[in-house]
């Protein structure tokens, strides 16, 4: 019967006889699908892997130096760490539009991608954390017909371009089946568990332009939001909880002052894929309280909304 161990050991011997005594480049994200496949990957093939982690500065707080320390320190991997921040905030300053910032996004991210991998001497390969969901390229709606929502930020066609063989170690495998593989691989609980984060990463939770100050202020919000979920317990319920920051300064008053600040959404949904999707109910006191943290916590909030759309017909992120 199925194991998981089973599978582990099969995809080691299709990666070891795909890719035989050559090199592999492999984008690392910190997200869990692209960290499994790294960690099967080392398992197969060692130091014949080598990750690029690119920092577009649409991360959370900490993130770059939490992924990176994690796979350089603990696991051995070789990773280069490619600090681009600024590049692509300069390339978004002034964008409102989602599909130009998506579409700007995803174009640096090959750019930058290309040219730290160019310096990885004799690579043949490209891994790719693709799961069975990124395979089927459109998402269709019960009942409904098949639509493309959003240009999905991928790695497409970087492959032919750069004269590289793809390896998709993942490409079978759901969500659940993945974070059971990386248990399996020996990565830690609370980095399986972690919940999904997008390829644009913040960029898509600050709708309209994205400005250095908005970054900022979004980071301590969403890192106060989630330190509440942990608290009470509710993280792994939660298939995604972030913030939202709004293109919007509303008025406030805090003690003898007039305030005008952003207002930011919540979101916290449970799903099964993320194709579907309903936003999850948290008890008005824990709302309550996050607000009255976030407020108090995160200078240039004023304002906290919950946002209660589920998917359809809303999606997860705001972009
Ligand atoms: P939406 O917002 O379309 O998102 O309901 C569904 C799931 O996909 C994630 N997402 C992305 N993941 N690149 C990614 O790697 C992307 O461009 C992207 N856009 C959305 C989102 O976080 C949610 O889990």
């Amino acid at each position: 019967d199925w194991t998981m161990g089973a599978y582990r050991e099969e995809a080691i011997r299709k990666i070891k006889e795909q890719v035989g005594d050559k090199k592999v480049i492999c984008g690392l994200s910190g997200g869990v699908d692209s960290s499994v496949a790294a960690a099967l990957l080392h398992d197969a093939i060692g130091d014949q892997l080598t990750c690029v982690f690119v920092d577009h500065g649409l991360l959370r707080l900490n993130e770059g130096e939490e992924v990176v320390a994690m796979f350089r320190d603990h696991m051995n991997l070789q990773v280069i760490h490619a600090q681009e921040q600024e590049l692509f905030l300069n390339e978004l300053d002034g964008q409102s539009d989602p599909e130009t910032k998506r579409k700007i996004i995803g174009r640096l991210f090959i750019d930058v991608f290309q040219k730290y991998a160019n310096q990885i001497e004799g690579a043949e390969f490209l891994a790719q954390g693709t799961l069975y969901p990124d395979v089927i390229e459109s998402v269709s709606f019960s009942g409904g017909p098949s639509v493309t929502i959003k240009s999905h930020h991928n790695v497409g066609g970087l492959p032919e371009k750069m004269g590289l063989k793809l390896v998709e170690p993942l490409r079978e495998l759901f969500k659940d089946e993945v974070r059971e593989l990386g248990r399996e691989l020996g990565l830690p609980d609370s980095f399986i568990g972690r919940h999904p984060f997008p390829g644009p990463g913040l960029a898509i939770r600050c709708p309209g332009e994205i400005t250095r100050e908005k970054l900022e202020i979004l980071r301590k919000a969403d890192a106060v939001y989630i330190d509440q979920i942990r608290k009470h317990g509710l993280y792994d319920e939660i298939w995604q909880a972030f913030v939202a920051i709004l293109p919007v300064r509303t008025v406030g008053v805090m003690g003898d002052g007039r305030t005008y600040d952003y207002a930011c959404a919540l979101r916290a949904v449970t799903s099964v894929d993320g194709m579907t999707a309903d936003y999850y109910p948290f008890s008005h006191e824990f709302l309550g309280e996050t607000a009255t943290r976030i407020i108090n916590e995160v200078k240039g909030i004023n304002r906290v909304t919950y946002d209660i759309t589920s998917k359809p017909p809303g999606t997860i992120e705001w972009e």
